[in-house]
């Protein structure tokens, strides 16, 4: 077995497919509409080139950073995603995963483990992602028990006022269990109430339409952790963030999940990056695959990556084991393009070390 493991994610990818159902396959890989957004997240890093510099000794190469005063031996994070299902332990798989590579994991708020149950599975620095609920109480019990459990900062996805349409789910008919099973796919375990409702009509019924700018606002007054916005794809929203007094940026598109047709997000790192200004850090998740695209990342501007799918493939395929030969295998392909590039250190990848299609115009 050890040696027929897989040597990319493409490979992951491949056996997720052949583990999972389609319903659920489709729900992990699928994205809003034409997919136009989905393919282009990827697609975009194949566009920027790199630009090596040679003779540099690269006999070691340090890709430690820092986040909100947390150390980290990389910049490469684990993405908020929902209902892993690998049996038996879900996202405690991912969680021990993620902590026996000293990565940093963003809990998703539709989690199939408890938060109390992910948190004293493993000690590791966390942190939790909330949506903002039309019942505000509800957030608000969700930021406590995060809070109390050791959670370092929540991540406000601010993408989602409705749910994109994916129409992978609408064919598969795909439904929201009222608890988790190990065929359901979508499961509520950290609300109190539910009654099993399909997804869509669960987010029309929980995700509240008018959110804006005053919830978050309304988050920092009932909590003293620091706030991500996850979600962000223009200068202008950037620059509101950062004065409504954010600790963190992440540029995201939900993976092709929302907005179809909203750019790939490497393609507006830069902006965003520029309209920060350095006040608090960026991050930039989609379509990450490849050592080389945190490395362009990094190059134009971002303080760490988030991957999603990827984790979601190799816990599908070999459960914790293979979430965690993920972001290894993520983290070996980052130090080797370093070295190959002439980076030592993060701080080494510079905006010259990239070539973007605007720069070839
Ligand atoms: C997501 N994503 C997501 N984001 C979030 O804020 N809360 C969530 O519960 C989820 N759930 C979720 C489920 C699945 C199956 C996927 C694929 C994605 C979005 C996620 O955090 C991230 O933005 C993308 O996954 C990044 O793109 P890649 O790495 O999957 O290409």
């Amino acid at each position: 077995m050890e040696n027929n493991l897989p040597v990319n994610i493409r490979e992951y990818q491949e056996l997720a497919k052949k583990a999972l159902s389609k319903m659920h396959y489709d729900y992990i890989n699928g994205g809003a509409e034409d997919e136009h957004t989905l393919r282009d997240n990827i697609a975009a890093y194949g566009r920027i080139l790199l630009r090596p510099r040679v003779l540099v000794d690269v006999s070691n190469i340090d890709m430690s950073t820092s986040l909100l005063g947390y150390n980290m031996p990389s910049p490469i994070i684990v993405a908020p995603t929902g209902s892993h299902n690998s049996k038996p332990r879900r996202e405690v798989a991912t969680a021990k995963a993620a902590a026996s590579c000293n990565s940093l994991m963003v809990l998703s708020f539709s989690s199939n483990c408890r938060i109390e149950e992910v948190a004293a599975s493993c000690d590791a620095i966390r942190f939790y992602q909330l949506y903002v609920f039309k019942k505000r109480a509800v957030s608000a019990t969700l930021v406590r028990r995060a809070e109390s459990n050791g959670f370092k900062a929540i991540v406000l996805t601010v993408d989602n006022p409705m749910l994109g349409r994916r129409e992978r789910d609408i064919r598969n008919k795909m439904v929201a269990p009222a608890k988790p099973n190990l065929e359901g796919l979508i499961s509520l375990e950290n609300l109190d109430t539910t009654d099993g409702s399909q997804l869509v009509k669960y987010v029309r019924d929980t995700m509240d339409p008018s959110l804006s700018w005053k919830d978050v606002e309304w988050l920092k007054s009932i909590t003293s952790l620091p706030i991500l916005l996850k979600g962000i794809l223009t200068a202008e929203d950037a620059r509101k963030a950062v004065e409504a007094g954010v600790a963190g940026v992440i540029v995201s598109n939900h993976g092709g999940r929302q907005l179809d047709y909203a750019p790939a997000t490497i393609s507006v790192l830069e902006e965003v990056v520029k309209a920060v200004a350095g006040a608090v850090p960026v991050l930039v998740d989609g379509g990450i695959r490849r050592g080389t695209d945190v490395l362009k990342a990094l190059a134009l501007g971002a303080r760490g990556v988030m991957v999603g799918r990827p984790v979601m493939y190799g816990l599908a395929a070999r459960g914790e084991a293979g979430a965690k030969h993920v972001i290894e295998m993520l983290n070996r392909e980052l130090e080797l393009a370093m070295a190959l590039c002439g980076c030592r250190s993060l701080a080494e990848i510079t905006r010259d070390r990239v070539q973007t299609e605007g720069d070839r115009i």
